[in-house]
């Protein structure tokens, strides 16, 4: 389904006959933690549906949007197996005249917000467009994306939205690095050093307080072709972004876990 208008109108028919409608927003490239989050979706509502939007608002970068992976027939394919109802991609959410923003100014400051300006301004506007589209009674968010979450919560929140955000733990691959869209630009010498990035946040993540950021820049200093963007603990959480060439990578951990 392409339409806004005919989104709208199932989700709202469905909602009049007593169902529980699920999202769960993405950009598509999906993956095996997208085929996790509607699984979850799937157990939580009676009708899944899977939004895919490459969203120009929320990357700082051109090359970056321009580089964005799609592959829209596999996408279909992976979600309906997962258990969508539907596959939502709309061509494009934003008029040319368009001039309402949605701006979250608590959560969305340091650690990726400080680093990608307006990020988090282009995800707050996009979810609530989608949000207000699908009028879901819950979306499912990937923990992965940790502030996101933040943010996410914090507008929903402020906002008296009428909706239940979900957060689902992070899928890993086999050598524990989080699953992304992002990781399919990777090169075969990047994706082993995306590996040691992974263990490295894990390693890190097993110290507890001020320890755990210098754990990790002293793990990753050698590490050449990798450069660590910043490392925090949030809470109870070791946050921290790396980039390898021109791919910026994510990662949290909870910290003072044996793993
Ligand atoms: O996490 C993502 O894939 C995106 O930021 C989201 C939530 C779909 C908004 O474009």
């Amino acid at each position: 389904m392409t339409k806004t208008a005919e989104m709208q109108k199932a989700s709202l028919r469905w909602k009049k006959a007593g169902l529980r409608v699920v999202l769960v927003p993405t950009m598509g490239a999906l993956h095996q933690g997208h085929a996790s989050l509607i699984r979850r979706a799937r157990r939580l509502g009676d009708r899944v549906v899977v939004s895919s939007y490459v969203n120009p608002t929320q990357f700082n970068r051109r090359s970056d949007f321009r580089k964005y992976p799609m592959r829209p027939a596999a996408d279909l394919n992976l979600a309906e197996h997962a258990g969508a109802d539907v596959f939502f991609r709309p061509r494009s959410l934003y008029t040319s005249d368009a001039s309402t923003w949605v701006e979250e100014t608590a959560r969305s400051r340091g650690r990726c917000g400080d680093r990608r300006p307006g990020h988090f301004r282009g995800v707050a506007t996009v979810v609530t467009k989608l949000l207000g589209i699908v009028q879901p009674d819950v979306a499912v968010f990937g923990e992965k994306d940790l502030q996101q979450c933040e943010v996410i919560e914090r507008l929903v929140r402020d906002l008296y939205l009428p909706v239940k955000i979900v957060r689902h733990p992070t899928i890993r691959e086999k050598d524990g690095l989080a699953m992304s869209s992002r990781n399919l630009r990777l090169s075969p010498r990047q994706r082993v050093l995306a590996a040691v990035w992974a263990k490295a946040v894990r390693v890190a993540a097993q110290e507890r307080g001020g320890a755990v950021p210098r754990r990790l820049r002293r793990l990753l200093q050698n590490v050449s072709g990798l450069r660590l963007e910043y490392a925090e603990v949030v809470g109870r959480h070791l946050c921290a972004a790396a980039w390898l060439g021109s791919v910026r990578l994510i990662d949290n951990r909870k910290c003072g876990l044996k793993r």
